[in-house]
């Protein structure tokens, strides 16, 4: 079996100014500024990339993400951000169609697809979010969601694509609801999600891909989160505004 790193990374979302940013970055390179056990990204903010990037660069472990972009090179799209833009600033990652862009900027499967080419394009390492919705859940439709999203977000990648892609789970209903999906839930929504790569794009890329969970993941529930075989990592978001709270679930997630 090909070992599968763990990845943690926060979404900070609509959260922390420039000021704000520096002073837990600074925290955080204290506490876990050399730790290599995982691969620990951090997701500012636009406005706070540069004011963060300039804190990690170099001497440390920690890496930078942002939150989203536009898939075209550059043009009139007021408002937006292109990879390149990101990339003069020492991105890596790039979360793509996370569920509160698809519910509030109405992004679809095929605004995922031509982001997750474009940031592919650009080298930027993409974090593509699916998960389903509570009346999904309960209408036990939630296999058909995450095929769906799987399929149509991916249209026309290969196993080359998928092997720099990173699939984040996070089930709409656990989002900020402090509603965690137990353990069990979740591993059986990623061994599916797993199964569904393998049957598209072969057994190497199944094996390889990595995919965290996100929802109200916590200290407390990192560790049970973390240790099932297919959770690869988390996508944090309220905890990972806290240098206390990401640093317990990076610690937790990553002890025997
Ligand atoms: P919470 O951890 O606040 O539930 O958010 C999860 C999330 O949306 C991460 O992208």
């Amino acid at each position: 079996m090909i070992p599968r790193k763990k990845i943690i990374a926060g979404n900070w979302k609509m959260n922390k100014t420039q000021a704000e940013a520096r002073v837990l970055v600074e925290d955080l390179l204290r506490d876990i500024g050399r730790f290599d056990d995982a691969e620990i990204v951090l997701c500012p903010p636009f406005t706070a990339l540069a004011a963060v990037s300039e804190l990690l660069n170099t001497v440390s472990n920690i890496r930078l993400g942002a939150q989203n972009m536009h898939e075209a090179a550059s043009g009139a799209y007021t408002g937006e951000i292109s990879a390149a833009m990101l990339k003069e600033l020492y991105v890596r990652y790039v979360i793509i169609g996370h569920s509160e862009r698809r519910q509030y900027f109405h992004e679809d499967n095929a605004t995922v697809n031509r982001k997750t080419k474009a940031a592919l394009a650009a080298e930027l390492r993409p974090i593509v979010c699916i998960g389903e919705t509570l009346p999904e859940r309960e209408a036990n439709k939630w296999k058909n969601v995450l095929q769906t999203q799987l399929i149509e977000g991916f249209a026309g990648f290969g196993e080359k694509e998928l092997a720099d892609i990173i699939i984040a789970y996070e089930p709409v209903w656990a989002i900020g609801t402090g509603k965690t999906a137990s353990p069990a839930q979740a591993e059986e929504a990623h061994q599916f999600i797993r199964k569904i790569v393998g049957d598209k794009f072969g057994a190497t890329a199944a094996e390889k891909i990595r995919i965290q969970y996100g929802g109200s993941v916590k200290p407390e529930n990192a560790k049970e989160l973390l240790s099932k075989p297919d959770i690869d990592g988390a996508l944090v978001g309220g905890a990972s505004l806290d240098s206390r709270g990401f640093t317990a679930i990076i610690k937790n997630a990553c002890s025997e």
